[in-house]
């Protein structure tokens, strides 16, 4: 007897989202070495997009307040540049896909994926990372709180609730337990500190602190 065939899945929205699709969002395009001659493939640079790489080019990155004058291949994420270039390895990878939020930093104050964002891209934009919060090595209210809170245990996941946790009580400073258990969907913690890190964050709001 011949064994029904399994429904093909359909992709989930991070894995259907190409870097390639990122590329084209900000208008840039990278170099595929197309030999002299060779007819462009179905997914060559739109026209009008600026072509560069695949070799580095000259990008700046605003990080924490600051301008930093990089060399990068344009295929580089933003954790990477963080991580590799700045020194600035509190952003951590863990899935490098878009899924854990280990990577999170502040874009132009809305929380991101780092590591889903070409570094290219985040040129021209304000990004925060956890180094970016606590100013002048003082723990920021919501440090203060996961502390306060014991909201970590191995701590691999931490610096990327305490940015989550920071833009979201930014723009919802009066939150109720559920709106923070929704409001966080997007961080995952395998130590499953998740009562902690709620109980901070509603400790964080209401000392009006982020
Ligand atoms: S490492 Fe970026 S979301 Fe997991
Ligand atoms: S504290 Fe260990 S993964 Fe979150």
């Amino acid at each position: 007897m011949r064994r029904k065939r399994d429904k093909p899945q359909k992709p989930r929205p991070n894995e259907a989202l190409t870097r390639r699709d990122f590329l084209k969002g900000a208008g840039v395009a990278v170099s595929g070495g197309l030999l002299a001659g060779q007819a462009a493939p179905a997914n060559a640079a739109p026209s009008g997009a600026e072509v560069v790489g695949p070799g580095s080019v000259p990008i700046t990155l605003r990080v924490n307040g600051k301008p930093h004058e990089l060399s990068l291949e344009p295929r580089v994420t933003l954790l990477d540049a963080l991580r590799n270039n700045l020194d600035l390895t509190g952003a951590k990878r863990v899935c490098d896909r878009g899924v854990c939020g280990s990577c999170t930093v502040i874009m132009d104050g809305k929380p991101v994926y780092a590591c889903n964002i070409l570094a290219i891209e985040a040129q021209g934009h304000n990004i925060t990372t956890i180094e970016g919060l606590a100013e002048e090595g003082k723990l920021s209210p919501m440090m203060s709180a996961f502390i306060n809170n014991d909201a970590q245990q191995c701590g691999f996941c931490t610096p990327g609730f305490v940015v989550a946790c920071t833009a979201y009580v930014q723009k919802h400073p009066n939150p109720s337990r559920e709106d923070v258990e929704k409001g966080l969907g997007g961080n995952l913690c395998r130590c499953g500190t998740y009562m902690g890190v709620r109980a901070a964050v509603l400790e964080a709001a209401k000392t009006n602190g982020s």
